[in-house]
């Protein structure tokens, strides 16, 4: 069976047939040349199947978007992805079946960091231009010099947080509680210590988990003894939830603040009124009113029965609109030429502010501070780099 889908065809049935098809190694079909053939490398099931989901969900808008007004330079674009399960290991096979198998012109994928950071040797190896919708490490960029990312970058986010903790939760005192096995956390953890201390915070205890714990107590009581003002969790939406609701069960009363990878609505269904007194950093809020962030709400309201986007749907739609404008303006897909077109993104409108690559292939864009209120995520500020 051929894994090739038409992007017009319904998400869920596009799903099941590229799951079914994982384990196929089909030839590559259709006359080369027909169609424009983009690859997404997504976490669709496993521990963080809300970030892919989600990430796809944008994209696979976007792509159908592009199509109903005739596609790229002529051509139907065809949208092939496939799903790692959210596992180690995965990406990297998965990068090199959609570049040599199915011969991709560029690659979406991903959102989490570590995926992103497994896939990227592939395609700059291959020459294949990936763009990284949310992965806010700065190594997955670092990799070479065709990928990037539409997103801002951990260095950002982890200042961003220290003010945030300094001038907004007026803490002084901050125990830092980060999972070991993703570099997403490791990362921000150091991002967000060096500008803290340097503005006269105390890290007060840093303890460490491996995403997919399931018991945090030992660690959250260490914290505890220390008396922090407030505490940073920059993990995953599956465990800071568990995290956040036990250590509420130990009393601990301290605010607790984390980044991006917070979002998903299964925070809410995994820690519930434990939420009240939390804060993270994202990369977008669907209560926005620019006009073109509400144009995107409607449509991918009226695309997924009434669900509202969040930060990784927005990137993910970002990120193949970044590409599509690279492509036009390129006039081909040659892979040197493509590259060099992405890279020179200036101002592109997207739906999570004016995009501008840099010369490290990075964007700078501001980041909004989500609370949560009556088991809701409620929009707080926008930080501006
Ligand atoms: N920035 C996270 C990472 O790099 C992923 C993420 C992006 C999670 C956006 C949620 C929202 O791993």
């Amino acid at each position: 069976m051929n894994k090739r889908l038409a992007a017009l065809a319904p998400t869920l049935a596009g799903i099941t047939l590229a799951l079914a098809a994982c384990s196929q190694s089909g030839a590559p079909g259709g006359a080369a040349g027909e169609t424009i053939r983009i690859g997404e490398f997504a976490s669709l099931t496993g521990k963080e199947a809300a970030f892919g989901q989600s990430s796809h969900k944008g994209t696979q808008l976007a792509i159908e978007e592009l199509n109903a007004t005739g596609g790229l330079l002529g051509k139907k674009i065809e949208f092939i992805y496939e799903d790692n399960r959210s596992s180690p290991g995965e990406s990297a096979t998965i990068a090199k079946k959609l570049i040599t198998r199915d011969r991709v012109v560029a690659l979406l994928g991903e959102v989490a960091s570590g995926r992103s950071l497994e896939a990227a040797p592939i395609a700059q190896a291959n020459k294949v231009p990936m763009i990284s919708p949310s992965s806010t490490n700065p190594k997955v960029t670092e990799t070479g010099d065709y990928i990037f990312r539409v997103c801002f970058t951990d260095p950002f986010q982890g200042k961003l947080l220290a003010e945030f903790a300094r001038k907004t939760l007026k803490a002084q005192k901050v125990a830092i509680f980060s999972d070991v096995a993703a570099p997403y956390s490791v990362g921000l953890a150091q991002y967000f210590r060096e500008p803290f201390v340097a503005g006269g915070g105390r890290v007060a205890a840093e303890e460490k988990y491996t995403g997919g714990d399931k018991d945090f107590k030992a660690q959250l009581t260490a914290i505890k003894a220390q008396h922090p003002d407030a505490i940073l969790v920059p993990g995953y939406y599956t465990d800071v939830g568990l995290i956040v609701a036990q250590a509420r069960q130990l009393g601990i009363t301290a605010p607790m603040f984390g980044g991006d990878g917070w979002e998903a609505p299964e925070l809410i269904q995994i820690a519930g009124g434990a939420l009240e007194e939390t804060y993270y950093s994202t990369h977008f809020s669907p209560e926005n009113s620019d006009p073109a962030v509400q144009k995107f709400v409607a449509a991918f309201k009226a695309r997924y029965n009434g669900e509202t986007p969040d930060a990784m749907a927005a990137l993910g739609y970002d990120s193949a609109m970044v590409l599509a404008d690279a492509i036009r303006r390129a006039g081909t897909t040659e892979s040197g030429k493509l590259r060099d077109a992405i890279a020179a993104t200036n101002g592109f409108a997207g739906v999570t502010g004016a995009t501008t690559l840099d010369a490290q292939r990075n964007a700078t864009k501001p980041a909004v501070i989500i609370t949560v209120k009556d088991g809701q995520f409620k929009y707080l500020e926008t930080v501006t780099p």
